[in-house]
């Protein structure tokens, strides 16, 4: 296992660990943000009826579940066993896989839509893995991402402390809107749009969300 996937895939798992049983779980809403109830959802896919779904780094699944709720056809990947465990557990009508985004992408079908939800974006080098995603899209597919505002996170950018106050290393890429849209171009996306979410109690921004897609194809005359 890559290096950045094996750190990363110790916190998680922990924290899947203490999550208990999946007894009983609803599906919510999309939650694209760090507080439940906040912030833009669904609606940035537009009808996701009948769409394919990848989450990349879906953890233990609840943002598919909403999808799946709405219509779409989920996948869900993630590199930490013990949180594809609960979701199985917790979904069983969505397909889920434990890999490694970087190695699902290169066998996989493709999908209408690719997201990553504080998921594989930002915790897997952007140099391997946009051009990964970018190479699976299909035309018409789009990518859709969050990552935290670099300063949000403050102390917390390399490490978790899981609820039994357990500290984990982590491993992130933080970067900065205008780095983000660099990446993108330079995996052979194009930005279509761009959110930037502010704390619910205001004062300091939160959340970064980005759309991408191929460039569109020129007619040939
Ligand atoms: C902050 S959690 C987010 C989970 C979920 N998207 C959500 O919003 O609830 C990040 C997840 O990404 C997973 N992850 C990190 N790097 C990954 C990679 N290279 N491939 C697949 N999953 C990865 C972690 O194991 C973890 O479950």
């Amino acid at each position: 296992m890559r290096e950045a996937a094996a750190v990363n895939a110790a916190a998680w798992n922990h924290q899947a660990r203490l999550a208990g049983t999946p007894d009983g779980t609803t599906a919510g809403r999309l939650e694209l943000t760090q507080y439940p109830g906040h912030g833009p959802g669904i609606e940035l896919l537009g009808n996701v009826t009948g769409k394919t779904v990848v989450e990349l780094g879906c953890g233990r699944g609840h943002n598919l579940a909403a999808l799946a709720g709405a219509g779409a056809l989920c996948t869900g990947i993630d590199i930490a066993e013990e949180q594809i465990r609960w979701a199985q557990a917790a979904w069983p009508h969505i397909d889920f896989h434990c890999a490694d985004a970087l190695d699902y992408l290169t066998t996989a079908r493709p999908a209408d839509i690719y997201l990553s939800i504080f998921g594989a974006i930002g915790l897997t080098d952007p140099d391997q893995l946009l051009p990964a995603i970018a190479t699976a899209m299909h035309p018409e597919a789009i990518l859709l991402f969050t990552v935290p505002v670099p300063d949000w996170l403050g102390t917390r950018h390399d490490h978790m402390t899981t609820r039994d106050g357990r500290r984990f290393p982590v491993r992130r890429w933080l970067l900065e809107p205008g780095e983000w849209v660099s990446q993108l171009r330079s995996a052979g996306l194009v930005l279509s749009d761009r959110w930037t979410v502010t704390e619910p109690a205001g004062g300091q921004t939160c959340t970064l969300i980005f759309s991408a897609a191929q460039p569109t194809s020129m007619p040939c005359v």
